[in-house]
């Protein structure tokens, strides 16, 4: 193990004195946690170009009082007792109770310090309903270990910065043909910037964009990770509404006294509600944002999964006069740690965007953009779309009949032609948390659409994923819920 020790040139004690000092420090601040194997003399000795004699005699100053042990065969550990009085001066959780000086927090600092509370992850139950989750044991986990082993055979050209700041040019390629062919997007693979998910673009976005104080227009409700980026950066939020046909255009007039800088939007699938815009709604935005100057970003989220209805193409592709920014990701269709999404831009943002992306991250990994582009350019994207789109349309139709069969009159449900989850209004007279409460008791995880709203939050309003459920968990789940709410 490497372990950082300087010692005090100016301290008025012998070598292993200071050495004795500095190892007794590390272990009390807990830099040096109890049981952990401490370095052998021979290879500290080396390390710290000092006697392995002067080494010795300080670890057996420790070894006496206490702090460190040797086990024959396996090496030197920290104690897992230390000795009781010195004990009591040690903090439990050394990193939180250190007292530290006032520290002043950038504007953006703050921000995200006050939304803290809300980031807090969500508890796991047996069945869970949450949004937004493939279904990992369908992935096609074999085929993927093969390419990332076909693209292990590296060489050292791999090994320098990549010079292809956008991300790896034939992703690139794969990406901008598969866009035009499934979503009749219309970009060069140099408007393609492959990102850290839909996260990192809405992040670049935001950074190069908005200012504080900047209106920006969300769905309502709508995506609380967009929300929280824009208001992190201290936008004004303006929130429009959101019907059976989407994000309501023409309550853009409300706001005609405000420059709008940035509008976003999930036409393919509103999140949470489901909608799909219309294509007259989509034609209406397209010539409000060509009109007021206002730049579009179209998060095209759960695009690839329709059922029935034909798909209509994004707004990236019918917009003329260059006002949409297009984001797209992978965490859906293949999976969420992958961490890949893109960013299709305007030809005249790329360089500034590129530039933005070079100081955040540099690029991404290498291995899993050549894995990927290869899982494209072979068919194998397509391939595992449509088997997806069968299967979670089961999955989808075994969840509405489950809720209609135990919910009756008391369910609306919404959004159910697209996607990976569904929203369901409840008329039933009991307060969200009460229902999520009755719901974790019978081990169901569900959740209230409340916190995705601005403006007023409706009662009885919930979304259900159903991408990581089988049928039979997805039966099981509605007739616990149902049970639990009749008590
Ligand atoms: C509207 C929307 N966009 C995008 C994402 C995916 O984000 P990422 O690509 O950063 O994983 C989600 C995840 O739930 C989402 O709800």
């Amino acid at each position: 193990m490497d372990l950082t020790i300087i010692l005090d040139a100016n301290a008025a004690l012998p070598l292993h004195q200071k050495l004795y000092e500095e190892l007794r420090q590390a272990i009390l601040s807990g830099r040096l946690t109890p049981r952990q194997r401490v370095p052998s003399t021979r290879s500290l000795s080396k390390s710290l170009g000092i006697s392995r004699t002067t080494v010795t005699q300080s670890y057996e100053q420790l070894l006496s009082e206490g702090y460190i042990q040797t086990v024959i065969g396996s090496g030197t550990f920290v104690c897992a007792q230390l000795p009781d009085d010195l004990l009591r001066s040690i903090p439990t959780e050394p990193a939180q109770k250190v007292i530290c000086p006032p520290l002043k927090l950038s504007q953006y600092g703050a921000k995200l310090a006050e939304a803290e509370r809300s980031l807090m992850s969500e508890p796991i139950a047996p069945i869970n309903f949450r949004y937004g989750r493939p279904a990992f044991e369908q992935f096609p986990i074999k085929l993927w270990r093969k390419l990332l082993t076909r693209h292990c055979q590296i060489d050292t050209t791999w090994l320098d910065y990549s010079t292809d700041l956008l991300g790896y040019k034939p992703l690139r390629t794969e990406i901008a043909h598969y866009l035009s062919r499934a979503r009749a997007v219309q970009c060069e693979p140099g408007q393609v910037m492959i990102t850290n998910g839909t996260q990192q673009a809405l992040y670049l976005v935001m950074r190069l964009l908005i200012d504080p104080g900047n209106a920006v227009v969300l769905e309502d409700p709508g995506y609380l990770s967009a929300r929280r980026i824009f208001l992190s950066q201290g936008a004004k939020l303006l929130p429009i509404a959101v019907d059976e046909s989407g994000f309501v255009v023409k309550d853009l007039d409300n706001y005609a006294s405000e420059p709008i800088k940035l509008v976003y939007v999930t036409p393919s699938h509103q999140f949470p509600t489901g909608a799909i815009l219309s294509l007259p709604r989509r034609l209406e935005l397209l010539v409000w944002a060509q009109q007021t100057g206002a730049l579009i970003l179209e998060d095209d989220y759960d695009s690839e999964y329709r059922y029935g209805d034909r798909p209509i193409p994004a707004l990236q592709g019918l917009d003329k006069s260059q006002s949409v920014l297009y984001i797209g990701t992978f965490s859906k269709v293949l999976f969420p740690s992958l961490r890949i999404g893109y960013l299709v831009l305007p030809p005249h943002l790329v360089s500034l965007f590129t530039q933005a992306k070079w100081l955040s991250d540099r690029q991404l990994p290498l291995l899993e953009q050549r894995a990927l582009a290869d899982f494209i350019a072979e068919g194998y994207l397509e391939r595992h779309i449509r088997k997806m789109r069968s299967h979670y349309d089961l999955c989808r139709q075994t969840l509405v009949q489950a809720l209609k069969a135990h919910f009756g009159e008391q369910v609306t449900i919404l959004g159910e032609k697209a996607g990976i989850h569904l929203m369901v209004r409840f008329q039933i007279d009991l307060s969200d948390a009460e229902i999520v409460d009755r719901a974790a008791q019978v081990g169901v995880g569900i959740m209230s659409a409340q916190a995705h709203y601005l403006d007023a939050q409706p009662n009885g309003e919930f979304i259900f994923g159903y991408g990581e459920l089988s049928p039979e968990q997805l039966q099981e789940g509605i007739s616990r819920v149902a049970q639990a709410f009749r008590k």
